[in-house]
């Protein structure tokens, strides 16, 4: 709660300026000194207290997606999946009625540069979304593109590292990325699509999300299917050129968080459609691809995009620290009736934002109202620093039991909803790919589906960055190309000047 939500609450009027401890401010132009000339006293409480808050004003930035913009909004749910009743596919209360609303947050964001990087920079952007539903939170964390430059969790400390600036001379370099990249070949999907014209959106509003990772629903009967899911922006899609985005960045690196800002002040809301594919729980050996590889997307010639709901963002943040600063999203945050896949990147990711988040914000950051379920919490974990509350003396249970089992009242465990899902696993713990790696194909046909502008300016940009590269690395990632398309790889040679 804000500081100003918290006087509302009071009924405080007062416009006098106190400190922290409720003492009213009486001088806040001078420190306590001797004499007009100094030296300050150390006794100097109100000076303390402002200016040691001061200096812990901070709190570490994300480290990826560290720059971005949120608001608040809802999700209609249309009560269906395509043409069946949603109950088919998933128990999750928030699908079941049509029209049943679920208040929603979302945090936008780039990925490689710190807090007040510029908004132009080609990077994916983030769209992470908090569902406050009636079972407990549910966070969808997705970025703008389908897919990911990697499908093994170990890779990303050093995906991030190669994109990140040089750690001697502190600014972000290709040679770094492509040697990386040219290292990765399960990379040259993501690649195909980062650095066209969908590297760069417009703004937020007009972008897609896509929660990337192949999830599960869960059904009544404990009956799962694989689902990826989707936002489609009733905005359509736009995206910029690198020659627009310079012009863009040359004037206002904010423009894309002014634009949301802008947008929802004037009653303009945006609003995205909710699509699931899905298919069922199993390996699929007829596809060409591993359905629970994230370097791929699931043609939606063969798995169409069924809407499930829609979404409206149409309240801004009164207080950015509170709201999208410390607003903490996570894979792992799913409600009943979803489910994780065995993914392993979503499973890497699971671990990943909770262990961040409790270093980044701290222990007791579920506490922080913009992380709060808007429905009851009573747990029997306690204290840690900041603790604000203990949940179950909170939920009006017996004080003395802060354990379970007990005959002596406090918390209980929850009745089932459903049959539980048991998916069966069974392999030799090991250390390998997956077998239908299939780095090439879909960013061939990528290459050629685009429009003639978008692959004009993908092979620009490619060639622009690769010139910069030393000659092994260029020649590897032609040669990656070349296993693409032939005129992909033949047009990014050519550039080069390479014959
Ligand atoms: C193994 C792979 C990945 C790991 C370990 C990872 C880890 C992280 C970490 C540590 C953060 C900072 C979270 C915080 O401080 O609150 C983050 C943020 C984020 N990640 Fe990932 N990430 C991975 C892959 C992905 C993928 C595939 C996507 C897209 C589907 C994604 C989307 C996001 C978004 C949107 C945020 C920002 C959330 C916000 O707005 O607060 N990440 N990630």
């Amino acid at each position: 709660m804000t500081d100003n939500q918290q006087n509302d609450q009071l009924g405080n009027e007062d416009q006098t300026l106190t400190n922290r401890q409720g003492h009213p401010v009486t001088d806040n132009q001078n420190t306590r000194t001797v004499g007009d000339r100094g030296p300050t006293v150390l006794e100097n409480y109100n000076f303390l207290e402002k200016i040691t808050h001061f200096d812990r004003e901070r709190i570490p930035e994300r480290v990826v997606h560290a720059r971005g913009a949120g608001a608040h909004g809802y999700f209609e749910a249309y009560g269906t999946i395509g043409d069946e009743p949603a109950s088919k596919y998933t128990r999750a209360k928030l699908f079941q009625e049509k029209g049943k609303i679920t208040p929603v947050f979302v945090r936008f964001s780039s990925v490689i540069h710190g807090g007040h990087s510029p908004e132009t920079l080609r990077d994916p952007r983030g769209f992470a979304a908090k569902f406050y539903t009636e079972d407990g939170n549910w966070d969808l964390v997705g970025n703008n593109l389908k897919i990911f430059f990697i499908r093994d969790p170990i890779k990303f400390p050093d995906l991030v590292h190669a994109f990140k600036p040089d750690p001697v001379t502190n600014r972000q370099d290709v040679n770094r990325i492509f040697d990386f990249i040219s290292h990765t070949p399960e990379a040259m999907h993501m690649i195909t699509w980062l650095f066209s014209p969908w590297g760069i959106p417009a703004n937020y509003r007009m972008m897609e999300g896509s929660g990337v990772n192949t999830y599960k629903m869960v059904n009544s009967e404990g009956v799962g299917h694989l689902v990826k899911y989707f936002w489609v922006p009733k905005q359509g899609v736009k995206n910029l050129t690198q020659a627009e985005a310079e012009e863009i960045q040359a004037k206002n690196f904010n423009h894309a968080t002014e634009d949301l800002y802008a947008a929802i002040e004037q009653g303009d809301y945006p609003e995205w459609e909710f699509c699931v594919q899905i298919m069922s729980d199993d390996e699929h050996p007829e596809l060409n691809f591993d359905p629970l590889d994230p370097t791929k997307i699931w043609p939606p010639d063969q798995f169409p995009l069924l809407p499930i709901g829609r979404m409206v963002l149409d309240k801004n943040p009164t207080n950015y620290f509170a709201e999208v600063e410390q607003a903490a999203f996570g894979t792992g945050v799913l409600v009943d009736g979803l489910d994780f896949s065995d993914d392993k990147l979503l499973q890497g990711r699971t671990f990943s934002y909770s262990d961040t988040q409790r270093h980044r914000i701290g222990t007791n950051y579920l506490q922080v109202p913009i992380n709060q379920p808007k429905t009851r919490v009573a747990t029997n974990q306690r204290d840690g620093q900041m603790a604000l509350n203990v949940d179950s003396v909170a939920a009006g249970e017996n004080p003395h039991v802060n354990y379970e089992p007990s005959s002596l009242g406090g918390l209980k465990e929850a009745p089932k909803s459903g049959k539980d899902h048991t998916p069966y696993v069974q392999g030799p713990v090991t250390r390998q790919k997956i077998s239908r790696t299939n780095d090439y194909q879909q960013a061939g046909e990528r290459y050629r589906t685009f429009e003639d502008w978008e692959r004009n300016d993908l092979i620009l940009n490619l060639v622009t960055a690769l010139k910069k590269c030393n000659q092994d690395i260029q020649e590897r990632i032609v040669e990656h190309f070349m296993q693409c398309d032939p005129e992909y790889g033949k047009r990014v040679r050519e550039g080069l000047g390479q014959s």
